[in-house]
């Protein structure tokens, strides 16, 4: 990326100046993602990477929940956020109030977390997991039924997998929610001999036009493993710039659906983030304690 080289060297010092790492989610965009990441990742990997860095600093490219999960995971560190207000619809869905709520209303149901929600909402939980561990995080409870929130639509397709009921949230990505079974089925007339892929935060009719469904990571696996002729993969539409370089018999099929959230974050807002170590994220040492046993948990199970 010539056009990014004089940012993307400034921060290469940076990063060793600082002895900081920058941890990339799979929706960043390219240049971040080839050109400045260290760890790149879906939630469960970067949620895992957080703990085991021996970095100082943290620089999350992601969204805020995120970036709290690498603090609750790191209290010693300093996780730098570059744009505190890259949020994500799932977490600005529920708080930890409605999960008291719920708690109330379903004594006996243990509460399962999406890691896309706050800190606080984690803090009320008991377990939390990712779109890549929903499934045996719920079935390691040994409940009846669980609480899982705030997803619906993870929670309709964790129910089709699993004999424990599920009582769901009414939350939704704002991504994923857009793309529709009847736009798969288009596209798979336009184009014969299409893989497609998706993520499970998408509507049961678009799970059920799949030939796949699994986390950004298990997707990008997928991809790389099978090396389908063609592929559509029914996410956030940076994620196939990032596949696509390394794969190149492979021919994306590019519906795109922009993260708005995962976009605050540029190369400029990282390398200000660098400079001037700020903004950092922070959590109530009494309620992290208590949001970190969830992510532990979760740790433990896979
Ligand atoms: P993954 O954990 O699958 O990377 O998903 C995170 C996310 O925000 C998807 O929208
Ligand atoms: Fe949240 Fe959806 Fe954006 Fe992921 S893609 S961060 S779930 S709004």
């Amino acid at each position: 990326w010539p056009v990014h080289a004089a940012e993307i060297d400034a921060i290469q010092r940076l990063k060793r100046e600082r002895n900081a790492v920058v941890l990339a989610h799979n929706y960043q965009t390219p240049e971040i993602f080839h050109g400045v990441a260290d760890i790149v990742g879906d939630s469960l990997a970067l949620a895992r990477q957080a703990a085991a860095t021996e970095a100082d600093v943290i620089v999350q490219a992601g969204v805020h929940f995120m970036a709290e999960t690498s603090k609750l995971l790191s209290p010693e560190k300093r996780v730098l956020i570059p744009d505190p207000r890259a949020g994500c619809s799932l977490a600005s869905s529920i708080g930890a109030e409605d999960v008291r709520r719920l708690r109330e209303r379903y004594p006996d149901a243990p509460v399962v977390s999406y890691v896309n929600t706050s800190a606080a909402v984690k803090a009320e939980s008991d377990i939390c997991c990712t779109s890549g561990n929903a499934v045996q995080v719920v079935e390691s409870l040994g409940a009846r039924r669980v609480i899982f929130l705030p997803d619906q639509y993870l929670a309709h397709y964790v129910a089709l997998q699993t004999d424990v009921e599920i009582i769901s949230w009414q939350g939704q990505c704002e991504v994923h929610e857009r793309f529709t079974g009847a736009e798969l089925e288009a596209y798979r007339r336009q184009f014969d001999e299409l893989a497609v892929i998706a993520h499970p935060e998408c509507p049961p009719d678009v799970l059920a036009a799949a030939d796949y469904v699994g986390s950004t990571a298990q997707m990008i696996r997928f991809v790389e493993e099978r090396r389908p002729r063609r592929v559509l993969l029914v996410t956030e539409c940076s994620m196939s710039d990032n596949v696509a370089a390394g794969v190149p018999e492979v021919e994306f099929v590019r519906p795109c659906n922009l993260c708005p959230h995962m976009k605050r974050i540029t190369l400029p807002g990282i390398r200000r983030a660098l400079e001037t170590l700020a903004p950092a994220v922070e959590i109530p040492p009494a309620l992290a304690a208590r949001a970190r046993r969830a992510v532990e948990r979760m740790l433990a199970v896979v």
